[in-house]
């Protein structure tokens, strides 16, 4: 196997949404967010796992997505996230794949192709509070629930929102749940049934607005374990899932004067030791942490020196000793008493958790620890 990969605790993830359900009780259900393949964990082996702790529903951006899921025989619900093409609808239906619903005009279409099919497309309404994205705006619910009351080949089965700013700003959240509530009692008014499912809480909600959990909740990042920032956890008992190891692929001695890498961007002052990592920025170790990261070896940190590559990067590990070609560093996760979170990765290259996961190469092998 390639000495870089990704080792991925399937028990932590395991215990994460353990966790969040006894938060949430058991009125309110689980739709665990796996898009981007489970947010760079491995989608199928992720989904399997939420499934056995107790979720009740997967979550995909994509209906590519949702059939690979489905290829992989889970046959769980699976709600497509984001708009559906609807050349695509067909299969989407085939498969028992829930769309979202972000239009009147959508909802004629897809009717029509539930009526050829002999069946219903089932459908969750996305309604746009303030996001400006994905959805039907507030004020257009009425109009399109009158539409949807003629329609036959549509099956309602939840409606849902999407918070912009759970983290960082309560009074517009709470904003953006006020909408929602009003449009889903608009919605059930003019229907003249409840809407069986409604959600609107993404992992910063789910934590700090119990007024938000609704029917179900829609966590992404907390089942990682993934903070937003080093010193913050989201709910203090959840572990990172996720280790990025990588064995020491060479060592070299280099002297005072040698510059380190493209651009020579780090100019040696002493008699240094360099160990070269066999990862780089194509497998999503990111450039910007050139000159900037840290990395653990023997159960220190030692710094990135020079530009991350490609596919390599270099360390200075003169602080250490002689340390030998096939040692394994990690660079995101615990060794020893020492722990890079992916959290201080995503901080000290100036973006978020999810980027950083979510940018994770296929390339690197995905290595599972089992739940038990
Ligand atoms: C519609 C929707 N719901 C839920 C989530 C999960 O968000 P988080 O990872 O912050 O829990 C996402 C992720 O971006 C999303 O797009």
């Amino acid at each position: 196997m390639r000495p870089a990969y990704l080792e991925v605790n399937l028990q932590a993830i395991f215990d994460n949404v353990r966790h969040i359900k006894a938060v949430l009780g058991q009125q309110v259900g689980i739709i665990a967010v796996v898009k981007s393949n489970a947010y760079g964990h491995g989608a199928v082996e992720v989904s399997k796992v939420v499934l056995q702790a107790g979720a009740d529903m997967l979550a995909v951006a994509l209906l590519e997505e949702a059939l690979q899921l489905r290829e992989a025989g889970i046959s769980a619900p699976i709600l497509v996230l984001g708009p559906v093409p609807r050349d695509a609808v067909e299969v989407a239906a085939q498969n028992a794949i829930i769309v979202t619903l972000n239009s009147a005009a959508e909802a004629e279409a897809f009717s029509k192709i539930g009526l050829q099919l002999g069946t219903k497309v089932t459908v969750h309404l996305k309604i746009d509070t303030g996001m400006c994205r994905h959805g039907v705006r507030v004020e257009e619910v009425e109009q399109l629930c009158r539409v949807l009351r003629g329609l036959d080949g549509l099956q309602l089965a939840g409606a849902f929102t999407h918070f912009a700013s759970a983290l960082t700003d309560p009074r517009f959240t709470l904003e953006q749940l006020a909408r929602f509530k009003q449009a889903v009692r608009t919605a059930e008014n003019v229907l003249g049934c409840r809407i069986p499912l409604v959600h609107a809480a993404n992992s910063p909600a789910l934590v700090r607005y119990p007024e938000a959990w609704l029917d179900a909740v829609r966590p992404g990042i907390l089942i990682y374990g993934l903070p937003r920032n080093p010193r913050g956890s989201y709910m203090p008992t959840m572990t990172q899932a996720l280790t990025l190891k990588a064995k020491v692929a060479l060592v070299k001695h280099v002297q005072p004067g040698d510059r380190i890498g493209y651009d020579g961007t780090f100019v040696v002052r002493r008699p240094t030791t360099i160990a070269l990592l066999p990862l780089g920025y194509a497998d999503g170790y990111p450039r910007a942490l050139s000159n900037r990261g840290e990395v653990l070896l023997r159960g220190r940190r030692v710094p990135v020196v020079g530009r991350v590559a490609m596919d390599w990067t270099t360390v200075d590990v003169t602080d250490l000793g002689d340390v030998q070609v096939g040692e394994e560093a990690i660079l995101m996760g615990r060794q020893g008493e020492e722990f890079i979170s992916v959290a201080e990765v995503a901080e000290r290259s100036g973006t978020i958790v999810q980027e950083v996961v979510s940018r994770l190469s296929p390339r690197l092998p995905r290595v599972y620890i089992p739940h038990l």
